[in-house]
C-alpha cells in the first residue's frame, strides 16, 4: 500500500497541472505549500512519528515538497510567457518606428546667451525685475513724471492698482539700486512691452537686456569702451561702432547706439540698436529717496546705463526680416536656427 504522502503528491500535482488560470494555481499553492497547508501538517505530524519512521517519512516528506514547489514554478512560468507572447502579439515589429524630433534653442534664446557670456566676461553679474510693475519703477524713479512726454511715447498696457507691463528693463537698475550699494555692474534681459503698432521692426512685446556700472568716476568712455567691445566680440572684429546724441529722461548725456559690419547682410549701412547714456543724478536722487538713506551719493558715485533691443540684435545676426518671425513658432523658421 502507497504512503498517503504519495497519495498527497499525486492529488497536487494532477490539482497543479490542471490550474487553468494563475488563481487556480495560487489556490492550489496556499493549499499544499501555504502555512497551514498540507506539506506544512505533514511537518507538524512528524514530531508524533515514532523514531524508525521519522527518517523514511522525513524524506518522502521532502521529496513531495521539492516535487510540488518544481511544478508549480513551471506552470506560473508558462502562465507568464503566454502573457508576454500574447502583449508581443499585439505589436507590429516591422512597423516603423516613432522618431524623437530633437528641438533646437529659440534664436532669440542664442541672442540671449551669447549675449550674456559677453558681459559676463566683463564682470557683469545679472539681475531681475517683475515684468508686471508701477509706475514708480518704470517711470518716475528714472526721471519721467506724469505728464513727461517721454510718457507718451513709451504706451504701455495698464493694468488694476497702477501697475502695468513694463515698457523697458530700466525698471531693473531701480530695483538693484535699490537692494544694494554701489559699486554696481548687472545686467538684466527680460521681455519689455508697449502698446505699439506691429509691422515687421515693431512688436507689441519684445526682449532687451539692461546695463548698469555704477562706480567711481564712470565716464562716456567707459560706456562706448563696454559697448563697442559687446558688439565686436558679437558682430565680429571690423564692427564700426557710433554714438548719436539723443534723449532720454534718465541719461545725461544720451546716446543711441548704432552699428554697421560688412559681415551684416545689408554690409555698409548703419543700424540702431540700442539706447544708452550716463546715469541721470535725478535717478540716483529717487533711489536715495526710497532707500532712505544717502548710499547713492551724485557727488561720489557716477554710472552708465544702457538698453539693447535683442530682437534687433538677432535679426541682425541671423539675417531675419521680420520681427513677428520669433512668436510665430513655424517650424520651417525655427529649423533654420539648429
Ligand atoms: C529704452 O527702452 C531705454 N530704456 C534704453 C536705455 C536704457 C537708455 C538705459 C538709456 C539708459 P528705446 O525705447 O530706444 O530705449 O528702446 C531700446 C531698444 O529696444 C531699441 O533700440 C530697440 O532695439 C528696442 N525696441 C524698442 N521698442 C521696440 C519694439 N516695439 N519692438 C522691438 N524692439 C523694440
Amino acid at each position: 500500500m502507497s504512503h498517503p504522502l504519495e497519495q498527497l503528491r499525486e492529488d497536487a500535482l494532477r490539482e497543479i497541472e490542471s490550474a487553468g488560470d494563475e488563481q487556480a494555481l495560487e489556490a492550489a499553492r496556499v493549499k499544499y505549500l501555504g502555512r497551514s497547508g498540507s506539506v506544512a501538517s505533514w511537518g507538524e505530524q512528524m514530531k508524533t512519528l515514532a523514531k524508525e519512521e521519522k527518517p523514511v517519512v522525513g524524506k518522502l516528506l521532502n521529496e513531495v515538497r521539492t516535487a510540488v514547489t518544481n511544478a508549480i514554478e513551471s506552470r506560473t512560468a508558462g502562465f507568464r510567457s503566454r502573457k508576454e507572447s500574447g502583449a508581443l502579439a499585439k505589436i507590429d515589429i516591422s512597423l516603423p518606428g516613432t522618431p524623437h524630433e530633437i528641438g533646437t534653442l529659440h534664436p532669440l534664446t542664442q541672442m540671449w546667451d551669447r549675449s550674456i557670456e559677453i558681459f559676463r566676461r566683463m564682470g557683469f553679474a545679472l539681475a531681475d525685475g517683475p515684468d508686471i510693475e508701477d509706475e514708480w519703477h518704470c517711470f518716475d524713479a528714472l526721471n519721467t513724471p506724469p505728464d513727461h512726454p517721454a510718457r507718451t511715447e513709451q504706451d504701455t498696457f495698464y493694468l488694476a492698482e497702477g501697475r502695468l507691463l513694463r515698457t523697458h528693463t530700466s525698471t531693473v537698475q531701480i530695483r538693484t539700486m535699490e537692494s544694494a550699494p554701489p559699486p554696481i555692474r548687472v545686467i538684466a534681459p527680460g521681455a519689455a512691452y508697449r502698446n505699439e503698432e506691429i509691422n515687421a521692426t515693431h512688436s507689441a512685446q519684445f526682449h532687451q537686456i539692461e546695463g548698469l556700472y555704477v562706480d567711481e568716476n564712470v565716464s562716456v568712455a567707459d560706456l562706448k569702451g563696454t559697448l563697442e567691445f559687446f558688439m565686436r566680440e558679437l558682430f565680429g572684429a571690423d564692427t564700426a561702432v557710433q554714438f548719436r546724441p539723443h534723449f532720454f529722461p534718465f541719461t545725461e548725456p544720451s546716446l543711441e547706439v548704432y552699428v554697421k559690419s560688412k559681415a551684416l547682410k545689408g554690409g555698409e549701412r548703419w543700424i540702431e540698436v540700442a539706447g544708452s547714456g550716463v546715469v541721470h543724478p535725478a535717478v540716483f536722487e529717487q533711489v536715495n529717496k526710497a532707500r532712505g538713506d544717502k548710499a547713492y551719493d551724485p557727488e561720489k558715485w557716477s554710472g552708465f546705463a544702457f538698453g539693447l533691443g535683442m530682437d534687433r540684435l538677432a535679426m541682425i545676426l541671423f539675417d531675419i526680416p521680420d520681427i513677428r518671425y520669433f512668436s510665430q513658432n513655424d517650424l520651417r523658421f525655427l529649423k533654420q536656427f539648429a
